[in-house]
């Protein structure tokens, strides 16, 4: 494996850091009275600080110019989506024992489990496509726009959190926080308006070699197409 290989293989393992640490608590009898809503709650938690470290990757590197950065969002937001659908299983299996009409009504009917699982479902697509086959099938365009999901996702799940807390509000607005400054700071210089056309172009030929999840295609040389 090249250095590369072994980076992105760091970061997996680092990703899987709180899951295996909730399965040794799980195993070692240390979730509390209610280890059903402690999972939950650790895999909630994990997958909406996972998709806005997915989401802080692009301000990161265009605040420090570490261009690097990049190459490791794709994997980070599959370590984001591999959370949501263990907090999701968690849900459909150990909390509502797999009764699927009572799972359709309570995401019917309860506005916090509604918004959690749109959340979830828009992530979806994101993961699916994130693959270089599927920038190049798509086409760098369409793939961007779709990839903007991601920004819905992460509202979603933060509104998800704001709604489900019942008194002490704080982390949820710190996440929601988070994200809105995310948001600015990609409004405020988002590369696509600021470029000439041909150096968009340029940008189309360089997402059809490379893929992520999250916005923006994997390798995209800014030191070289910035203006
Ligand atoms: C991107 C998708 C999602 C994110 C980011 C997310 C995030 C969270 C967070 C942060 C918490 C609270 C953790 C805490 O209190 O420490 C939570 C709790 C919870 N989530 Fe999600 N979630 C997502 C999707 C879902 C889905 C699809 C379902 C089920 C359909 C779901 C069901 C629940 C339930 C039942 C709780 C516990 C509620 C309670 O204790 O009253 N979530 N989620």
């Amino acid at each position: 494996m090249n250095r590369r290989g072994w980076l992105q293989a760091g970061v997996v393992a680092l990703g899987l850091v709180p899951l295996a640490w909730l399965a040794a608590d799980a195993f070692g009898d240390r979730l509390g009275a209610n280890p059903i809503e402690e999972i939950t709650h650790r895999t909630g938690d994990w997958t909406i600080r996972f998709l806005l470290a997915t989401l802080a990757v692009t301000p990161l590197r265009r605040l420090t110019g570490w261009n690097w950065l990049i190459k490791f969002r794709r994997t980070i937001g599959l370590i984001a989506f591999s959370y949501a659908t263990v907090h999701f299983l968690i849900y459909i299996g150990l909390d509502q024992g797999f009764a699927f009409a009572y799972i359709g009504e309570d995401i019917a009917k309860r506005p916090y489990i509604t918004v959690g699982f749109t959340a979830f479902v828009f992530l979806i697509p994101l993961a699916i496509t994130s693959t270089q086959g599927w920038v190049r099938r798509l086409g760098g365009k369409r793939w961007n726009a779709l990839h903007r999901l991601v920004y819905v996702s992460a509202a979603g799940g933060v509104l998800h959190y704001l709604w489900l807390v019942k008194g002490d509000q704080v982390t949820p607005v710190y996440y929601a926080a988070v994200l809105v400054l995310l948001l600015a700071l990609r409004i405020r210089r988002s590369p696509s308006a600021a470029r000439p056309v041909e150096q968009r172009v340029d940008l189309l030929a360089d997402a059809s070699r490379g893929a992520q999840i999250g916005g923006e295609p994997l390798h995209r040389p800014d030191a070289r197409v910035q203006p």
